[in-house]
């Protein structure tokens, strides 16, 4: 079976003061193939969680996870992850952080050379390539995250708050490059994201999660990132339905805070 396979996950951290929290409970989740999922949800809500189980950076306290018709277990080159900022080797050119992953398999410039140009193409660094890390703005430090995750050839992309360090200009720009490198690699591509308007743009299946058990509160199918792979993200947020869908997104998540903000200490 090919696709992402979660089958009733939960994570309960136990602290060292002998309480616990409960950071996912039950969820469940296929992801077919080639899907592209934006999740979004109140702080603290396990977004994290989730994907740290899925990169296998975490073994869940119960409950499958498969890619591919096999279990997780633990971290590999066939899930690869992007993180907000801040995870490029600084001593390494452009070229040579996103030639990482083929040269740790062994490979040498001959056989991931073309591959690596390609890829510094698509994201727009070929005239970058020999610059340090350091030199670069933070858009073009995701970008070369991007394309590193992408020189891996991996089977999911996770995504954690991909462009959240970035300006709103930036942003958009980035978020049209995450819609063409979906539709032009076809990867299965998890993204978290705490902009409404970013998940409704990112995600042909968006997730709200609830907090307190993290849990999935709500799915939709939305048509915008297939909207947005061919037309000016600005055109695609003046579609009726993205207001509305917007403004609906916006009150259960304003509602879930609120409710949160209303407990006390011991009921959180
Ligand atoms: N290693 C850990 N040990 C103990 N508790 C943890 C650990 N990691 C996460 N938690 C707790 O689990 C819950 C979910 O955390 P998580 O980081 O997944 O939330 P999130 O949805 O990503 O939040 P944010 O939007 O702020 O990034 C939180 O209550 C957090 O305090
Ligand atoms: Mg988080």
């Amino acid at each position: 079976m090919s696709g992402l396979m979660i089958e009733k996950l939960s994570m309960r951290f136990d602290l060292p003061n002998g309480s616990h929290v409960q950071a996912l409970k039950d969820v469940s989740l296929d992801l077919a193939e080639g899907e592209l999922m934006s999740v979004l949800g109140p702080s603290g809500c396990g977004k994290t969680t989730l994907l740290n189980i899925v990169a296998g950076f975490l073994a869940p306290t119960s409950g499958e996870i498969q890619l591919n018709g096999h279990d997780v277990t633990g971290p590999d080159a066939e899930r690869g992850m992007v993180f907000q900022q801040g995870a490029l080797f600084e001593w390494m050119s452009v070229r040579e952080n996103v030639s990482f992953g083929p040269r740790m398999k062994g490979q040498g410039e001959k056989e991931y050379g073309a591959e690596v140009d390609h890829l510094l193409d698509i994201v727009g660094l070929q005239d970058f390539k020999e610059k340090a890390i350091y030199e670069l703005s933070g858009g073009m430090q995701q970008r070369v995250a991007l394309a590193r995750c992408l020189a891996n050839d991996p089977d999911v992309i996770l995504m954690d708050e991909p462009l959240g360090a970035l300006d709103a200009l930036t942003r958009e720009k980035m978020q049209s490059l995450v819609l063409k490198l979906w539709k032009e690699t076809g990867k299965t591509i998890i993204l978290i994201t705490h902009s409404v308007e970013e998940a409704l743009l990112l995600g042909e299946r968006l997730l709200v999660m609830a907090p307190r058990p993290g849990r999935i509160h709500r799915e939709y199918r939305l048509p915008f990132a297939d909207l947005g792979v061919g037309q000016d993200l600005r055109e695609v947020k003046k579609h009726p339905e993205f207001a509305e869908r917007r403004e609906e997104i916006l009150g259960m998540i304003w509602d879930m805070e609120e409710e949160i903000m209303g407990r006390s200490e011991d009921e959180k």
